[in-house]
Order: C-alpha cells, then structure tokens, then sequence
C-alpha cells in the first residue's frame, strides 16, 4: 500500500520522483504528490493517477534537486487532493510522506490540537507530521527519534526538514523502504524497481532505524542516535521486470513470463535429478515432524490449499491451511516440532508478516516462499525459498503464483524423499517432469486465442462460477479470484460436489461455469457435475487435459491443456483462468493493471 520515494543529488528531482510513483504506482493510485526543495519547499499533490499529477508538476514546474514523492492507497480519509501527501505541518518544519497506519493517531491528534495545531486533512499522517513540528529540537535526526518513541502502528515516512536543505530523512518500521546508492545521488523507495533505472545498490531499512541521505552520504542512525555501518547490497533485478517490453499491459506480460519464471525459480533447486533446498530443516524434523502449516493471503492463500492436496497425498503429513488475518488471532497449536510455511510474493504483506513472527515466538521452525529479494519475511524466516519471477507488478498475481506453485512440488519431493516415500530413481522422473513445465505453459498459452473469444461471452455476465474437485478445487478459488479482482465480475469458486449443499440455486440459464477436469481418478465424478448444472441452463466451458474423450458432448466449450503429472496439472490448468480474467477486463475496457480498490502489496492489516 503507498509507495514511497525520495531523491537527493544534483539533476531536477520532480521528473525522478514521478518515474520513480510511475513504477510504485501499482501500490496504490487514489492520489500522488511530490515535495520538491528548492527555493523553499513546492508541494504539488492531485487526486487520482500519477498522469494527473504529472499534468500539474507541468504547470508548476517545481525546480530543486532534493525531494520526496508518494503515490497513495487511502486508509484515513478520502481519496481526494487533500489527503493526498505530502502533507506539512502547521509551522513549516517538516513536509513528509507516509505509507503504513499510525494506530493511536487520535489521541495524538486531539492532544496536538489542544497545543495549538490545526489540521487540514482526515489522515494519521499529518499526525507525525505536526507531532515532529512539536517536538523539534533544533535536531532533524533527535526529534525524528523522539517521534518515533510517540507512534504506535506502521509506517514507512520520508522527510524534508527545514533548515537541512540538502538532505532527505526517513524512518521505518513494519513498512518498507530501501536506500538506493548512486553516484552523487542516492535514493528512497518503498520498491526496487522505483530506483533501477539508476542504481541497483541498495541499503534495505530495519525497523527502527533512522536515515539522512544527501547526495554524497547515506547515514543509519540507531534508536539512541549512534551512527551504523551500511552495508549496500547488490540487487539482481532486470529493468525490463518493471518495463510493458510492448505488452498493452503487464499482466499480458507476466502471464507470458511464466515458462521463463518457472525454469528460473526450479533450476537452482534441482541438480542432476536432485532436490538441493537453499536451507537445512531441523535434523529432528526427519523423525519428528508432526505437522505443517501453510499461512498466506489471497492468491498465495490458494498456493497454501493447493500444496495441502499435494503434501497430503505425497508427503502423508498433515497441512494445516490458513488465511493469515486468522492465524495470527486464533492462537493457533503449533510448536517445534511443526513447520510453517509463509507464501508471498511482496514478502512485506502485513498480515502474512505478523503470522510468521507469531509461529516463531511459538517454536516453529519457519520458512517462506517468497519473490522479492531482501524482503522482510524473507530476512525473518528461518529458511526462504526464492521465487524467481521477477518484478511483479500487476496487481493480480499470475508469474509468481506460477513460480510459487513450482517451489511446493519441489518441496513435496523433498519431504517425501527425506520420509522414504520417494526413493532416488522416483525424484529423477518427478524432477525431470517439472523440468519440463516450462515448455509445457508454453504450449498451454496457444489457448489464448479461445480465451479471448470466450471472453467476449463472459464480460457481458454479471456473475461466474468455477468449479472442481481435488486439486483443480484450489484452481477454481484461484481463477475466480483472478477474475473478479480484475473485471468485477462476482464468480464464486466451488468444490463440484459442494455445489448442490446452497449454490446450485443461483445456476439459471445461460449462467457461465467453468468446469476444471484433470484429475483421472475424479473425472466421471466431474462429468456427472457437468451434467447437472447443464440441465439446469448454464453455459459450460471445462478445462480439461489434452486427449480427454467425450468432454465436447457435455460441455458447451472445452479449453484443452498438456497433460503432465497429477500433482503438476495445477501449472498448466491456471494458464487459461489467467487470459480468461485477463481477455474478459479488456473486453470490459478496464484497467487491467490497476483494478478499483486494490493495491499490489498490502502492508497494512
Ligand atoms: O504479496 P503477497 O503474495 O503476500 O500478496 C497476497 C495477496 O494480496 C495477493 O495474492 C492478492 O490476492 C493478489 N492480488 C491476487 O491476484
């Protein structure tokens, strides 16, 4: 939620902050601002899209080297210009930006009120903002300290101070932010790809501490105000990852960017027809490893229930799956002698976060899967397994699910081989079988075209079910989370046999059903569900493997995919629910990238 940027050195900031929101602005768009330090401090700030605020930097043309810049997914107060940041407090101390949520902010506010300030708009950031105006000390670093000790909640904030005219300050804690280095000029951003077009080294911020930079400095200061050492990292992160390359938008490009996600994500994972993890399990873990847990959100949610079928089935341990808003307040069982497994593409998704913290106060031994390198699950799991999918910036997931999806067949294997359930000769086929995916999602996008033939169908329906059994059941969740996220089409994703226990009432003619069928054992069970919501009007398009007999004489419209091994189908079954979402929002003429509401990393819970 929010992005974040700052820039000091010696070239004109305004135009840097915005290319630097353009590729943040998939954290948030219901408004953008920059504050530029020139002369004095021009805060330029518009409702909406970053478009709209790069119509009025035009205008204004703000001059100065030295600045911050936000785009923003409201919280507090309305998406409108005035909640927009920056926002500056009432004497003219501070200008700042802030992505995260300030939770005791009203008490602050009345307190700061009751001292004398105004406030102009309905959000918990101009709290911090009047709150370092309170308490300045002449100091830019002391009093962002000081303030610091006042917040409770979550924020990542970049900061223009008076009187330190050639500096940029900042501070984090469960938000993140990064300081990019550069050559005479160094960088703020809440995302890499906001500073890749200029420097790929980077000081990744930890919580509670305290940053300056100016453009030939970068200085950590520690919570009682002691310099740090800083140790910039190298991020190997393409600029292509963040650039269309000549897609209309970046889902297109992504869901095209699976079979390369895929092969990067498994190829460091498997060496001559062995699985080498990145990480050791506990060594009590081969005799005692009771149960696993898998805790996500939304898509990486339905990764979790796709790896129950597969563990369950291969590993025969008991995957315990959870959304991770509920895990972190249900006071869950868990202990050493249980793995936990956190599923994320940001690697910075707040509830996600807070889970994983949770199961390491209680013992478990934690790993993650996770896309974006250096992130803070990433740094805070026992071990991580990284998914090479490169920049994701479509809000709606497509490659790093792909790549997620990978990383669970690996690790079945693994578990299964270390329980001796697998031996050697079985872990070469199985990890030559997913060696082939790759080509074999490449294959699977030729059905692009009918996709975007179906789709023409589909937009002009108000409601969609998907339904399956066994492990198409979580593709199903998966696909219809895909479409309605993007197109705003209501769909409903549905076990097949659950559908006559409540939802088989609301199938009237012509209702859309995509049926997903690829499971052998489950296949007449499919047909049968077919036949029923069939008789009952609905227009059925089923996604079935390639060489399945008979589907045409049940089904209005049948999408074949290749076969490949029953634990694998899922890579190959969620390429056409991808274009189908994707095919049926361009049809709609929606945004595509940045659907109503939504932002792509949810920092906030
Ligand atoms: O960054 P994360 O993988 O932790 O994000 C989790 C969900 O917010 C995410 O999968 C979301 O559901 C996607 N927009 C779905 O396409």
């Amino acid at each position: 939620m929010c992005g974040i940027v700052g820039f000091v050195g010696e070239e004109k900031a305004a135009p840097i902050l915005i290319e630097g929101l353009r590729r943040l602005e998939y954290r948030g768009y219901d408004s953008a601002g920059i504050a530029v330090n020139g002369d004095g401090v021009t805060v330029v700030k518009e409702k909406g899209r970053i478009d709209n605020l790069q119509g009025r930097v035009d205008e204004i043309n703000p001059q100065g080297t030295i600045g911050i810049g936000h785009t923003r997914w409201a919280t507090h107060g309305a998406p409108d210009q005035i909640n927009a940041h920056p926002h500056r407090s009432m004497n003219g101390i501070v200008t700042l930006v802030h992505n995260g949520i300030i939770e005791n902010y009203m008490e602050l506010k009345n307190d700061l009120i009751e001292k004398g300030y105004k406030f102009k708009s309905q959000t918990d950031t101009e709290v911090i903002a009047q709150l370092y105006d309170f308490l300045f000390d002449g100091d830019a670093i002391t009093t962002l300290i000081k303030t610091a000790e006042k917040l409770e909640g979550s924020y990542a904030v970049a900061m223009l101070v008076k009187g330190y005219d050639d500096k940029v300050f900042a501070m984090k804690k469960d938000s993140p932010m990064i300081v990019g280095k550069g050559d005479g000029e160094n960088y703020l951003a809440s995302d890499i790809p906001a500073i890749l077009p200029y420097t790929r080294d980077c000081y990744i911020v930890n919580d509670g501490e305290f940053i300056e930079i100016s453009k030939n400095d970068i200085k950590i200061f520690d919570k009682d105000g002691n310099e740090k050492e800083v140790e910039i990292k190298t991020i190997n992160l393409s600029i292509d990852a963040a650039e269309k390359s000549g897609y209309d938008y970046f889902m297109a490009k992504e869901i095209y960017e699976q079979p390369k996600a895929v092969m990067n994500t498994v190829f460091p994972l498997i060496k001559d027809g062995e699985i080498q993890l990145p990480f050791e399990f506990p060594e009590s873990f081969k005799k005692n490893l009771n149960r696993i847990y898998v805790v996500a959100c939304g898509s990486a949610y339905h990764i979790g229930i796709t790896a129950k079928y597969i563990i369950e089935d291969m590993v025969r341990i008991p995957v315990m799956v959870d959304i991770a808003s509920e895990f972190r307040y249900r006071n869950p069982i868990i202990g050493k002698d249980d793995l936990c497994i956190f599923v994320s593409q940001s690697g910075e998704t707040a509830d996600t976060l807070a889970s994983l913290r949770e199961a390491k106060v209680r013992g478990a031994f934690t790993m993650s899967i996770v896309n974006v390198p250096f992130s803070t699950i990433a740094r805070e799991s026992d071990g991580v397994i990284y998914t090479n999918a490169g920049a994701e910036i479509a809000v709606a997931t497509t490659k790093a699910f792909s790549a997620q999806l990978s990383v669970i067949y690996v690790l079945s294997a693994y578990l299964a081989h270390e329980k001796g359930l697998m031996s050697d000769d079985e872990i070469k086929v199985f990890t030559s079988e997913i060696l082939k995916l790759p080509e074999k999602i490449k294959t699977a996008l030729d059905c692009d075209k009918i996709t975007e033939e179906l789709s023409k169908h589909i937009a002009t329906k108000e409601n969609m079910f998907f339904i399956g059994r066994g492990i198409d059941y979580p593709l199903c969740l998966e696909g219809s989370l895909k479409l309605k996220e993007i197109s705003y089409i209501h769909c409903e994703g549905y076990g097949a046999g659950e559908l006559k226990h409540g939802t088989i009432s609301l199938i009237e003619p012509g209702t859309v059903i995509a049926a997903v069928a690829t499971d052998d054992a489950l296949y007449g069970k499919m047909v049968s569900n077919i036949k029923e919501v069939h008789a009952r009007g609905a227009y059925v398009i089923a996604v079935v493997k390639e060489g399945t007999e008979g589907i045409e004489d049940v089904a209005d419209e049948v999408i074949f995919v290749p076969k490949s091994s029953k634990y694998l189908m899922p890579s190959l079954t969620v390429i056409p629910l991808q274009l189908l979402a994707y095919h049926t929002t361009v049809e709609k003429g929606l945004d595509v990238d940045k659907p109503r509401n939504l932002a792509k990393s949810v920092t906030v819970e």
